[in-house]
């Protein structure tokens, strides 16, 4: 049904047209592509199918080259923090010239849907107390450990992912996904297990369409300066844990990130002046 609506809406790259167990789903629309879920490769395994469609507001040979290079390098950033160890889906499949890129399905929420749910839960446990529901998350207590543990998770994937010198250009909570344990197979990593489970999951970080290849120190503080920002907008009241814990964390994960933290700092001010100015 819903796949019918998107088929009338916008033409589907020639891949999902072909025949499937299940209709391709739309999940989301940006500016730049589509994202669809379809099991095209197997009933049992449902993919994520990216697809920029031609532009027709952009000349058409530059157009094709533009996303034949974007495509070729969302993939080839994958694969290069796949074969790293870097949690990233799969990619499965690519035609740059068709314009899009098939990779394995990452089960779970965004990192962003999965805090506001959280900060939701305890501003209601608050108000439920008769406090006004709006303290800041100082992470000193017991129930904070679980936001503790998955702010460490995504400083630590975010500082593995710079270490093998991968800038991910636009770091976001919604650009990171929270893939559930699987039951009965809890790693030894110290997790809260009393906790609701809310927060509970590997980070795997998506959406590669603007990173590149750097190892310079500047460009690692901007990509944590950019996450930095993403994080105080949407979950503020979290804002001075997620920047302890960013610290604490992302210098224990390679040589450099004392130097990235140091250039942060410098990040930090230029913004502020730039805000100051208007
Ligand atoms: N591999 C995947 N598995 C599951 N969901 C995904 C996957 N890739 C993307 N998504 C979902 O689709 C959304 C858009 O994908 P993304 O790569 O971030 O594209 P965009 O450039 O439009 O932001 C994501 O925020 C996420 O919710
Ligand atoms: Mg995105």
């Amino acid at each position: 049904m819903a796949a019918d609506s998107a088929t009338h809406a916008f033409p589907l790259p020639a891949i999902l047209e072909y025949p499937s167990s299940t209709p391709p789903q739309l999940i989301t629309q940006g500016a730049e592509g589509r994202l669809y879920k379809s099991t095209y490769l197997l009933p049992s395994i449902p993919c994520a199918l990216k697809y920029r469609p031609p532009k027709p507001w952009r000349h058409p040979v530059l157009d094709a080259r533009l996303t034949r290079h974007r495509i070729l390098a969302e993939a080839r950033n994958l694969a290069k923090c796949r074969r790293e160890g870097v949690p990233v889906p799969t990619v499965y499949a690519i035609d740059e010239s068709a314009g899009w890129l098939m990779m394995e399905w990452v089960a779970g929420v965004p990192v962003r849907a999965a805090i506001n749910e959280w900060l939701q839960r305890r501003r209601d446990a608050e108000r439920a107390e008769g406090r006004s529901g709006d303290a800041i998350v100082e992470g000193t207590r017991d129930a904070d450990a679980d936001l503790v543990a998955l702010l460490r998770r995504i400083a630590a994937a975010v500082g593995r992912m710079h270490k093998i010198g991968i800038i991910h250009g636009d770091l976001t909570t919604s650009n990171m996904m929270l893939r559930p344990w699987e039951r009965g197979k809890e790693p030894a990593n110290g997790h809260n297990v009393e906790g609701d489970g809310l927060l509970e999951g590997d980070i795997v970080i998506i959406d590669f369409g603007l990173a590149s290849q750097s190892t310079s120190e500047e460009d690692r503080a901007v990509d944590l300066y950019v996450l930095e920002r993403a994080f105080t907008s949407t979950h503020s009241r979290a804002e001075k844990l997620f920047t302890t814990i960013l610290e604490s964390e992302y210098r224990e994960a390679f040589k450099q990130a004392p130097i990235v933290l140091k250039k942060l700092e410098d990040v930090r001010m230029r913004g502020r002046k730039r805000s100051m100015l208007g």
